[in-house]
């Protein structure tokens, strides 16, 4: 079945029908999710999630965008939450240079320090990285973020990029983006990544695939994304299904 490596169930848009749109994955094809951590809050919420739901699993961390008010304590917090048995992975962490805050440094303190995190208690990590190409790769270099795999989430860059992740073994998270009509720097890094290190993802409820773009998204939806890395791939949606989720069990050890 279909593994959906990173969604946002505890969002507000999924308030009026939560619990009926997660009851029926199982019907559309979708066998397990991850329930990703980008804020203090959304990790606690994360976590109790998956304590309620035998197919969802959690990540524990915080996005870049919310780093401001980090402290030493909530470190410990991170810490501790991975011990918990249906915590898999550190993530979404990393750099986003979008916008102009919060400062590139505090950033990148927070990266650095959510990474070692990861390294102390053994965790994968997923990683956010936006137009900040570089200094992602050099903090992971500097940082020996090798070591227990993970995952480039929503995977925007060149083939060039990508291949150096791949070096390293991580793998690189494919999502709705890859359906729409500009993507074709994502179509070439689908076309020549091997399938062994693609894992497939949603960002619900963001980045819905075409013919639903702008709206919405669930992990149903990955049905679109399946039927574009087949047909980049040459290969049938069974096959991209089965490697997939063979791969997203490898990344987050189940
Ligand atoms: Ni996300």
């Amino acid at each position: 079945m279909i593994f959906d490596t990173h969604a946002h169930y505890t969002d507000g848009r999924f308030d009026e029908d939560r619990d009926d749109l997660l009851r029926s994955m199982a019907e559309h094809g979708i066998g397990q999710i991850v329930e990703i951590g980008a804020s203090v809050q959304s990790t606690k919420d994360a976590v109790a999630l998956a304590d309620q739901y035998d197919f969802i699993y959690a990540s524990v961390g915080v996005h870049p965008e919310d780093i401001a008010r980090l402290t030493e304590e909530d470190m410990t917090w991170l810490a501790e939450l991975t011990k918990r048995e249906r915590v898999v992975a550190v993530g979404e962490i990393g750099l986003d240079y979008h916008y102009d805050e919060p400062p590139q440094d505090l950033q990148k303190k927070w990266f650095i320090r959510q990474l070692q995190v990861a390294a102390q208690t053994g965790m994968p990590v997923l990683i956010h990285s936006r137009e900040a190409a570089k200094d992602t790769l050099d903090i992971m270099e500097e940082h020996c973020a090798w070591e227990n795999g993970g995952v480039i989430h929503c995977f925007s860059y060149s083939w060039e990029i990508a291949q150096k992740y791949l070096e390293k073994g991580f793998y690189l998270g494919i999502g709705g983006v890859v359906t729409f009509k500009n993507s074709k720097k994502l179509k070439e890094v689908v076309e020549k990544a091997p399938l062994e290190r693609i894992v497939l993802e949603t960002d619900a409820p963001y980045l819905a695939p075409e013919p639903y773009r702008g709206k919405r998204n669930d992990s149903s939806y990955l049905t679109y994304v399946v039927d574009v890395v087949a047909e980049l791939k040459q290969l049938e949606r069974e096959e991209v299904i089965r490697v997939t989720e063979e791969n997203a069990k490898k990344l987050y050890r189940l």
